[in-house]
């Protein structure tokens, strides 16, 4: 199989991975925070390792701000839901997933919070000053993806973390696809929280991911219970991240990530982009040379994470990636990405799109046999 669909999670991971993984299964296993025993204390501390390796790669200086989550969904449903409250105005873009958009939605049916939509053009791309135009005196938070998951177009992060900070209202940046390949600095980026994915670009395993939130903002819980401390108080402790991070944590899948992030230190995080860049590159041009292709991502490292988003005129993209599965072998996603209204943005709703996301354990080879499918594909029509 070549697998094309990293977007969704990346395959394969770093031998690291599955070695760190199974070590810990078998080693020390036992439940973190949850015993004075000394295997609980030592997962206790092979996760506190992995904190701290995520504080430094996103330069977070206190890595307690970082909260253990289940996935990026679940970290973004912290940081909406556990920060707005009945009145607050919203600004998002247009490129957003449903783990954005449906959390939103859901706050303006229950609790009267408004949000506005800042459309994007036919790539994604967004204008700053359509943003700024759109903030009132109501305005608490601006939401924006990193990139797109059906396009790969890179949003001006720090430009729009700068606009947030000047206009004092929170930035929360959803690092679900770039992550891993894109450097993040939450501080040279003003960014207040931050919701990020353990098993997409960061290499690790599936079932982890996390929230950022700064120092001196004070957010809800979504799930309440056991924290491992401070059993004699009924109600949820306040600290970080215990406040966030009820019930056994995925510690297995937690060290897996941990060593996905040493994979991408050892190989050089702009070693990584520049390598997935290059299949993007091969496979853009070479599927611009098709006829009847049309492709909606861009062709350049600063405006792509690693996409190329392309339907066959007149061709429903489940058809093709169906194709493309059962009789090359090779791995897409088609239709909508769980991403409505980047599809609206796009104007591909109707067809979907066909999603190539190459890792960076893909190989020219392999984008040479999947550009050969798509000219079989191609002259069959
Ligand atoms: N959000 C993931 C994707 O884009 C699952 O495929």
């Amino acid at each position: 199989m070549i697998y094309l669909d990293n977007a969704a999670t990346s395959f394969k991971k770093p031998e690291a991975v599955y070695e760190e993984v199974m070590k810990c299964m078998r080693e020390y296993g036992a439940n973190p925070g949850r015993g004075g025993h000394s295997l609980s204390i030592r997962a206790s501390m092979e996760i506190m390792k992995v904190r701290e390796k995520l504080g430094w790669f996103f330069n977070i200086k206190d890595p307690m701000r970082i909260c253990f989550t289940k996935n990026a969904t679940e970290a973004l449903n912290i940081g909406i839901s556990g920060y707005l409250k009945e009145g607050d105005h919203v600004i998002t873009t247009s490129m957003e997933h449903n783990s954005v958009i449906r959390p939103l939605n859901t706050l303006k049916r229950d609790r009267k919070v408004e949000f506005d939509v800042i459309d994007c053009n036919q790539f994604g791309e967004i204008d700053l000053d359509d943003i700024k135009k759109a903030i009132k005196p109501n305005t608490k938070l601006l939401v924006s993806t990193l990139s797109s998951n059906v396009n790969g177009i890179i949003m001006p992060v720090k430009e729009m973390g700068s606009l947030a900070s000047e206009s004092g209202i929170y930035f929360l940046l959803d690092a679900s696809q770039g992550a891993g390949s894109i450097r993040i600095d939450v501080e040279e980026m003003h960014i207040d929280m931050m919701a990020f994915p353990g098993h997409k670009g960061l290499l690790g395993p599936q079932g982890t991911g996390g929230i950022y939130i700064r120092d001196g903002l004070k957010l809800s819980p979504i799930i309440f219970g056991g924290t491992g401390s401070h059993s004699e108080i009924v109600f949820q402790p306040e600290m970080l991240p215990d406040n966030m991070e009820s019930g056994t944590l995925n510690t297995p899948g937690i060290i897996g990530l941990g060593a996905g992030i040493g994979y991408i230190e050892e190989a050089g995080i702009d070693n990584i982009k520049a390598r997935k860049h290059e299949l993007v590159k091969t496979l853009h041009e070479g599927a611009e040379e098709i006829g009847c292709v049309k492709i909606y991502s861009k062709n350049d490292p600063k405006s792509n994470s690693g996409i190329v988003a392309m339907n066959f005129n007149g061709i429903d993209s489940t058809e093709v990636s169906y194709v493309l599965d059962k009789v090359y072998n090779i791995a897409t996603r088609a239709g909508l990405h769980c991403s409505l209204m980047a599809h609206q943005t796009l104007g591909t709703v109707k067809s979907g799109i066909v999603r190539f996301s190459p890792g960076p354990f893909n190989t020219l080879d392999e984008i040479d046999i999947t550009l050969n499918a798509l000219r079989e594909i191609s002259n069959s029509i």
